[in-house]
């Protein structure tokens, strides 16, 4: 039997989410109800809702979903949609059908974990790139460069980042993909935190738009705010490839939700409105953020995020970030993500703004913040 490592962001959720009273670090936006979503529905949609018959699904997505989806991107069609459980299906179905023992990818690090491990797990011969707050975790041209072979198969990236919130400057982007290009390697972006960018002006094109061998993920989990839907897809101009992935999610979960498949169309008919009280959220509470930092500057430490709905701060007193986190959850209720949950070493943690609570909990921990200040400077 393969061994699998431990998933340490969701064992942490495991442990927290239903039991920690405050949470500081979720990276979904604010949920919506079922009611406000179907309230959403124009007469087509609603009608697909009031009669839907709870049988199996197409296995490659609802086609109205798919056609939907594909109107996220600028060169796109549905059959260049696959639909899967959420982000996670997509990564683990298309990390099975691209890697192959032996294989060389590069990773961009710290990233979410499945992305890191799922290719240890299948052999890869693997290059770490890592991210730097020095750099203001940017990624650099020189940096891929550096590790690149001319049978390197895949990049891995995130962008937005997770868990930084950072994005790749449009130059280094560019010359990514000539590169990849130049030896025909795929480029696997998880874009679940795109279109949260906060300036919308700096958003990048997907990366199944800007490359034919490109593969982006994306899902209704983060920057739409419908985790519990469960509906996320890869979207790539390699039909084959999808294909391959639609055959390993016939060993998963052979197709997606029918009530989710329904109620993901009608949120993404409606998505300016959904986008738009999200980044309403989003900028509220990142305008907080600022002011909380600009506070604390003598014990937190931060590079503000770019987009999506995360931060990656850095506790600058002298207290693991492993020990704080215990601490405040135990005597605060307050949860926040340590960084050694992403094997980011440094005292990081990660602050999450898309939720409408966020004030209220920040205010929780501010408090909780200030006693350590005062006990570090007696
Ligand atoms: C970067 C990134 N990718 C993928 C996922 C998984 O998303 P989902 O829960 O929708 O499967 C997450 C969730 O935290 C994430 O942060």
């Amino acid at each position: 039997m393969t061994n699998i490592p431990i998933f340490k962001l969701e064992e942490f959720w495991k442990k927290y989410e239903f039991s920690a009273p405050y949470l500081l670090c979720p990276s979904d936006a604010e949920t919506w109800l079922l009611k406000d979503i179907v309230a959403m529905a124009d007469p087509e949609s609603k009608s697909l809702w009031d009669n839907l018959s709870l049988g199996y699904t197409e296995s490659p997505g609802l086609p109205a979903l798919r056609k939907e989806i594909s109107q996220l991107y600028d060169s796109l069609e549905a059959d260049h949609i696959l639909t899967t459980a959420g982000a996670e299906e997509g990564i683990y179905c298309a990390m099975h059908s691209l890697i192959a023992q032996g294989d060389h990818v590069v990773i961009v690090s710290p990233s979410y974990q499945s992305l890191e491990t799922l290719p240890q797990v299948l052999g890869a011969k693997i290059s770490f790139i890592h991210l730097q707050s020095a750099n203001q975790w940017k990624l650099s041209f020189d940096q891929i460069q550096s590790v690149w072979r001319t049978t390197t198969k895949l990049l891995i990236l995130v962008c937005p980042h997770n868990p930084s919130g950072t994005l790749i400057e449009p130059d280094v982007y560019e010359k990514m993909i000539a590169l990849a290009r130049k030896t025909g390697a795929y480029i696997f972006c998880d874009e679940v935190y795109r279109f949260l960018e906060l300036d919308e002006t700096k958003r990048l094109p997907a990366i199944a738009d800007g490359y034919e061998r490109g593969i982006s993920l994306n899902v209704m989990t983060k920057s739409f705010g419908l985790p519990g839907l469960r509906i996320g897809w890869l979207a790539s101009r390699d039909v084959d490839l999808l294909q391959k992935v639609n055959s390993y999610k016939m060993y998963t979960s052979i197709c997606n939700s029918a009530p989710s498949e329904i109620l993901a169309l009608i949120a993404l008919k409606s998505k300016e409105s959904i986008l738009k009280r999200n980044r309403e959220i989003v900028l509220q509470n990142v305008k907080l953020l600022d002011e909380f930092v600009k506070r604390h500057s003598d014990s937190i430490r931060w590079v503000r995020p770019e987009g999506g709905t995360i931060a990656f701060l850095e506790l600058l007193l002298p207290i693991s970030i492993d020990e704080f986190t215990e601490q405040l959850v135990e005597k605060a209720g307050v949860l926040i993500m340590p960084g050694t949950i992403f094997d980011c070493p440094g005292n990081f943690f990660r602050v999450g703004y898309g939720r409408r609570n966020m004030p209220d909990v920040l205010n929780r921990f501010e408090q909780f913040l200030i006693t350590y200040e005062n006990l570090y400077k007696k």
